[in-house]
């Protein structure tokens, strides 16, 4: 019951199990946003955008990667958004961190703006996955590079592993070729795909020309 009420909180944090939710997810995503992290270069001054950015730890850790730069985040969660302006109150305060509520489908700002598009551990719950990654490829500037972060990938010797997840919240595990298709469907370039062995993660990288 326990397990059930937390986990359904995944996808869109409200109340009480959305907070422990939310708590549960910037302390278990946190090695595995700093192992797809290290596949950006960047550099001070940089713009990024955290997509469903959750409680804001990849926020944090992005504020201290970009110098002079800055880092915004959306989350269509009411209280993600308030839990990750609490977790990044100091940067919020001097507007280098930047967090609203908002649907990836809709992104509230102007073509061409970010350097660095981050997503960890959403992409499965968006509802028009390619569109979603188009309107991606809109902010980002040419040259610009999306980074995708899962920790539910398909395993072919192991195809129940995420069942029971997949169940309670209504969403798919990924693999490689079906990601790359669409990152190359909604138009990007450069497309690699890097994986976590020990730990069976993967992300991918994609570039807008
Ligand atoms: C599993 S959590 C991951 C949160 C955070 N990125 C992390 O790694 O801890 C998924 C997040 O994506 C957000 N989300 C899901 N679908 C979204 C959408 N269509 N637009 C914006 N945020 C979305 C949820 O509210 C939730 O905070």
């Amino acid at each position: 019951m326990k397990y059930h009420r937390l986990v359904e909180n995944a996808g869109k944090p409200m109340g009480f199990w959305g907070s422990l939710m939310i708590r549960s997810m910037n302390k278990g995503h946190s090695e595995l946003t700093d192992w797809a992290l290290s596949y950006l270069d960047f550099e001070n001054g940089s713009v990024i955008l955290d997509v469903g950015c959750g409680g804001g730890r990849t926020i944090r850790k992005l504020c201290g990667r970009v110098g002079s730069g800055k880092v915004y985040g959306i989350d269509y969660s009411e209280l993600c958004v308030k839990k990750a302006r609490k977790l990044n109150h100091k940067n919020v305060l001097c507007r280098k961190a930047v967090i609203s509520q908002a649907s990836v489908s809709q992104l509230p700002f102007e073509d061409e703006k970010f350097d660095f598009v981050t997503a960890v551990e959403t992409y499965y719950f968006w509802e028009n996955k390619l569109s979603d990654l188009k309107e991606i490829l809109r902010t980002l500037k040419t040259g610009g590079r999306l980074l995708l972060v899962f920790e539910m990938v398909k395993d072919e010797s192991d195809p129940d592993k995420w069942s029971r997840v997949e169940k309670s919240l209504g969403i798919e595990a990924v693999g490689r070729e079906e990601m790359e298709d669409m990152l190359f469907r909604a138009g990007y370039h450069n497309i690699r795909a890097h994986f976590n062995k020990k730990h069976g993660w993967m992300c991918l990288t994609a570039v807008r020309e």
